[in-house]
């Protein structure tokens, strides 16, 4: 599992089928973000060491210019090997409740709008 090293501070695992994002609120980390989807671009974080796969790479919420400077988005970037990345924590959003993993059964389900089931 690739251990993610916030300069200056956190060190945290990462499953190889998880996001940066979302491993660090796993782990209590107040990272910045908004939409978790590639689209606004407030979870942008500089990638200093390591590798990554992004989920979506053509993602609206990262300009040229940021794929220049090394910025990846955390809500689409999972580590391929252990990383170093440089990120603003903010404390409020430090998640009160953590994301977490559980096993779940589909029972169904129903349109809700034309894209929404
Ligand atoms: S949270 Fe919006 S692009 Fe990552």
């Amino acid at each position: 599992m690739p251990a993610v090293r916030i300069e200056g501070g956190a060190e945290y695992a990462c499953a190889e089928d998880d996001t940066l994002l979302r491993a660090g609120l796993r782990a209590g980390l107040g990272f910045p973000y908004e939409c978790n989807a590639g689209s606004c671009g407030t979870c942008k974080v500089e990638l200093l060491a390591g590798a990554i796969s992004s989920l979506r790479p053509d993602a609206p919420g990262l300009a040229e210019r940021d794929r220049a400077k090394n910025r990846v988005l955390a809500c689409q970037a999972r580590p391929t090997a252990d990383c170093a990345i440089k990120v603003r924590l903010r404390p409020e959003n430090v998640p009160v409740h953590r994301p977490a993993r559980f096993l779940a059964t589909l029972a169904g389900w129903r349109d809700l709008t034309h894209d929404m089931r």
